[in-house]
């Protein structure tokens, strides 16, 4: 039994998150995933928009996990690798260089991303069309503003 440890905040679930985990999935038999908790993620100094329990549940109901773990610490890596008797170690390339250190213990390896797709991109361009939206209303009330003084001077 080969098992796969990946880490990751995996926030608004997208399909680099889907393709990593595939190919994480076909490196061995039993992929486990440590979802960051939400306390974690504000060391990191990241606010996710799902919390921990909802992501932990959309990664668990994704076909190539097997197991989700909280992820609570930077140095609960080593004893979850030994603990879960990992065979590999794997993060994706964003990530490279980073855990060479774990490789006295189990293979480490870093998967290439898909380019184009991130939480944090996909954050932005929502909250430009809320911005885009936002401005298209102000306008209206503007016009709706001049339509009441136009009838009430009359
Ligand atoms: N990942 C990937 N391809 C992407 C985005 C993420 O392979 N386009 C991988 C990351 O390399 C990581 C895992 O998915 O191993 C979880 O990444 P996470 O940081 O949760 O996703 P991001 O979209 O990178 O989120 P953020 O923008 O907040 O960093």
């Amino acid at each position: 039994m080969r098992i796969i440890l990946t880490y990751g905040t995996f926030d608004l679930f997208h399909v680099g998150h889907i393709r990593l985990l595939k190919r994480l999935s076909e490196l061995g038999d039993k992929l486990i995933v440590g979802v960051s908790t939400d306390e974690f993620n504000l060391k990191k100094g990241k606010k996710s928009f799902f919390s921990y329990a909802e992501r932990a549940e959309i990664v668990q109901s994704c076909r190539y996990v097997d197991q989700v773990i909280p992820e609570r610490d930077w140095e609960q890596k080593r004893n979850d690798i030994l603990e879960c008797n990992v065979d590999v170690f794997a993060m994706g390339d964003d990530w490279v260089g980073t855990f060479d250190s774990l490789k006295d213990i189990c293979d480490v390896v870093y998967l290439e991303r898909t380019e184009n797709i991130s939480t944090t991109d996909i954050k932005s361009k929502l909250a430009k069309i809320n911005k885009s939206e936002l401005d298209k209303i102000e306008l209206h009330l503007h016009d709706l503003i001049d339509i009441v003084k136009i009838l009430s001077d009359n």
